[in-house]
């Protein structure tokens, strides 16, 4: 534990009740503030120095040279706040940025030099930061899925929370296609189940798909206007492939009849964002392609229409206000249907799984995160997209799945009859 915790400042409140009221109680308050003002002294000198000599091993300083050698110069620190949470004011060096201090993995280090578990940023003005550091796991709790719906795919819907505390939205009109990975109960299908729940009411939002499962997709659905386009189960496979390739079919009228001057669909209720969302990809591929072959001359094997049509929406759906929603245990490119489709992907999240798969869909940069996620809770996610780096983010949990089936029943949009 950080010596700091030793030298927290107690507010003399605390001792004033327990002093009394007349002069000697008086006298007692008056040297119980004045202690604390010395230990808040104290304190922030303590802070000021573990900051400086953490700053000092993590290289977030300068080198000076001067003619009795090499001077270390570190960010200088402003006005301490004891917290709980910690929190104090830094003004950064010339050619500092505010990432500097949570880049790589000196957020965590800094935070553990100073008695915490995670580093938040706030910049204030000019050159000064705000340096908040947080005593848990931020994302420990959970927080759940208020019942939501989203009048307009042009609406953020919730996608999680990061660990400084902001929620991040997403609108499904924004061009990116999302692929989700994740091992064998770590959130997957529930970060879904909230995902879709929010988007069922949406009049220009049609959520469409393959799901052989049958869980995200499906009987949840019935009744809406939205499950004349899912495809469930195994018993027939050749019915995925043939609503995917109606799919790229409306896709293709689409782009061919585009407005004069327009180089993308304007989604409306004529002709809505079309979410393809699919389930358990590897699943309906190995189903598919263990299937009996057909004779030469005799069409394509099953497997091979599903691969080429989930591609194509992928690679040409996003002017078409087609968006792909994929869910894999791991995005393999075998198993997703090759590198150029898993390349689509703008927005990626990897809920718990081992460094490799997240180095797959992230990038070698994320492979040093690996460690820790591979034991991460069901609804930790790491985020790639929306313009930010990868970071850990915890998504919304609406509940059980009675829950995700009630708010589909109760708010999704009904076909106009
Ligand atoms: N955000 C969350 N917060 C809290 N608990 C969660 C969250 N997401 C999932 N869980 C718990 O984890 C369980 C498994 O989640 P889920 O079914 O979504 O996993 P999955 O990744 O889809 O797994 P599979 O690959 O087996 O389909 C859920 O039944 C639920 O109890
Ligand atoms: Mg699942």
């Amino acid at each position: 534990m950080s010596e700091l915790h030793h030298l927290r400042p107690v507010r003399p409140s605390d001792h004033r009740t327990a002093g009394g009221t007349g002069f000697l109680g008086r006298q007692r308050a008056r040297r119980a503030q004045r202690e604390y003002e010395a230990s808040i002294l104290t304190f922030a000198s303590a802070v000021k120095g573990e900051f400086r000599a953490a700053c000092e091993g993590l290289h977030i300083c300068h080198y000076v040279s001067v003619a009795a050698g090499l001077t270390v110069r570190t960010p200088r620190v402003g006005e301490v706040r004891p917290g709980p949470p910690l929190s104090f004011t830094v003004e950064l060096l010339p050619g500092q940025e505010p990432g500097d201090f949570t880049a790589k993995e000196n957020g965590p280090r800094l935070a553990h030099s100073l008695g915490g578990h995670g580093l938040r940023v706030e910049p204030i003005a000019g050159r000064w930061v705000r340096l908040v550091v947080l005593a848990h796991d931020p994302l420990a709790d959970g927080f759940g899925l208020p019942s939501l719906t989203v009048a307009a795919g042009a609406e953020s819907v919730v996608l999680g929370r990061t660990e400084g505390g902001i929620t991040l939205g997403h609108a499904i009109t924004d061009p990116a296609h999302l692929a989700v990975q994740g091992q064998n109960g770590s959130g997957k299908s529930a970060f879904c189940y909230g995902l879709l729940s929010q988007l069922v009411a949406a009049p220009d939002v049609l959520i469409a798909g393959s799901d052989i499962t049958g869980l995200l997709l499906g009987r949840a659905f019935d009744d809406t206007a939205h499950r004349p386009h899912q495809v469930v189960g195994t018993s027939d496979l050749g019915a995925h492939a043939v609503l995917l390739e109606d799919l790229v079919a409306e896709m293709d009228r689409r782009l061919e009849h585009l407005p004069p001057r327009q180089d993308k669909i304007e989604p409306t209720t004529a002709t809505p964002t079309v979410l393809v969302v699919l389930e358990e990809v590897p699943g309906l591929l190995r189903a598919a392609d263990g299937l009996p072959k057909p004779k030469r001359g005799d069409g394509i094997p099953v497997g091979d229409r599903i691969r080429t049509a989930i591609l194509r929406l992928l690679s040409e759906g996003r002017k078409a206000a087609f968006r792909v929603l994929m869910l894999a245990q791991r995005f393999e490119a075998t198993a997703v249907g090759g590198g150029y489709a898993r390349d689509q992907f703008a927005l990626r999240l990897s809920f718990r799984v081992p460094a490799d798969s997240l180095a797959m869909l992230h990038g070698d940069d994320a492979r040093r995160l690996g460690q820790e996620h591979a034991n991460a809770d069901p609804g930790i996610a790491y985020l790639s997209g929306l313009g930010r780096d990868c970071e850990r983010i915890r998504v919304p949990y609406l509940g059980d799945y009675g829950e995700y089936v009630d708010r589909v029943q109760r708010s999704g949009r009904r076909a106009p009859r």
